[in-house]
């Protein structure tokens, strides 16, 4: 081929990886959806459940209020009894807006039995192709932490607050938050975690209740109530946070020796 030549597929691709790289990575129609709106869509009716006891339905209903939709992920993390159970549920789940534009339920990664569970806030782009919570750039930071600390991936539990991909990245809102929390709540009892650690703001605000920012509240140990069992429960920055604030790797290396000292006490 002449240097001049321009091969149509190699530039289509290198343009849809120039858009991928500029954070352009969802498609727009030309008219606005208002996602909020389309939240709770009309539903077919669920399929029916494999036990024979009553169990409650997979769908919220046409004209389900917020606080409808709440309770009916209340009732369904809960009616979970095992944890393939629960990405069951959460997979027929039609309650949360987010899974209309996300490719992947991002569940968790990990071995549920182990004894250190980490939640995040919601997967990012890499996560959502993989299905798989952190494993983008900041979840090779994580990897690099956990090392610190003598742990790899195949020891601990990984999971987010949100388990689909918000489009474009950004932050949860508390509405996204309540309807989730349940599931990630249930998620933690079903797990045989005897440490929780939140990673970053929006994960410790809704699963430790705190109102405060991640600086206020990282670094000291909480309970957290998993159901039939109290465990300890620690607050720490983001590996995203520290990717962009690399001198605040300090804090966290001190909240990872908390662990550490934990796991040995
Ligand atoms: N950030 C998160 O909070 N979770 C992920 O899974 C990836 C990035």
């Amino acid at each position: 081929m002449a240097l001049t030549e321009i091969d149509p597929a190699r530039a289509a691709a290198d343009l849809l990886a120039w858009y991928a790289e500029m954070g352009v990575d969802a498609m727009l129609d030309e008219e606005p959806h208002d996602r909020f709106a389309e939240a709770v869509p009309v539903q077919r009716a669920p399929p029916p459940p494999p036990q024979t006891e009553q169990r409650p339905a997979a769908f919220a209903g046409a004209s389900a209020s917020a606080d409808d939709v709440e309770a009916q992920a209340r009732m369904l993390a809960r009616s979970a009894r095992s944890l393939d159970e629960l990405r069951a549920l959460l997979q027929g789940f039609e309650g949360c807006a987010l899974k209309l534009t996300a490719r992947s339920l991002v569940f968790a990664d990990g071995d549920p039995e182990g004894r250190v569970m980490f939640v995040g806030e919601a997967p990012g782009a890499e996560e959502d192709r993989s299905g798989l919570p952190f494993v983008g750039r900041s979840g090779q930071l994580l990897d690099r932490m956990l090392a610190a600390i003598g742990l790899d991936r195949t020891q601990v539990y990984v999971a987010n607050v949100i388990p689909w991909r918000p489009p474009g990245n950004r932050t949860p809102t508390p509405q996204e938050l309540a309807t989730c929390l349940p599931f990630v709540a249930r998620q933690i009892e079903l797990s045989k975690a005897e440490i929780l650690v939140c990673l970053g703001g929006p994960s410790a605000q809704s699963l430790l209740g705190v109102t405060d920012g991640i600086q206020r509240t990282r670094g000291r140990w909480m309970d957290y109530d998993a159901g039939s069992r109290r465990i300890k429960a620690l607050a720490t920055l983001h590996p995203a946070y520290l990717l962009r604030q690399p001198l605040q790797k300090r804090l966290a290396w001190r909240d990872f020796k908390m662990i550490r000292a934990a796991l040995d006490g």
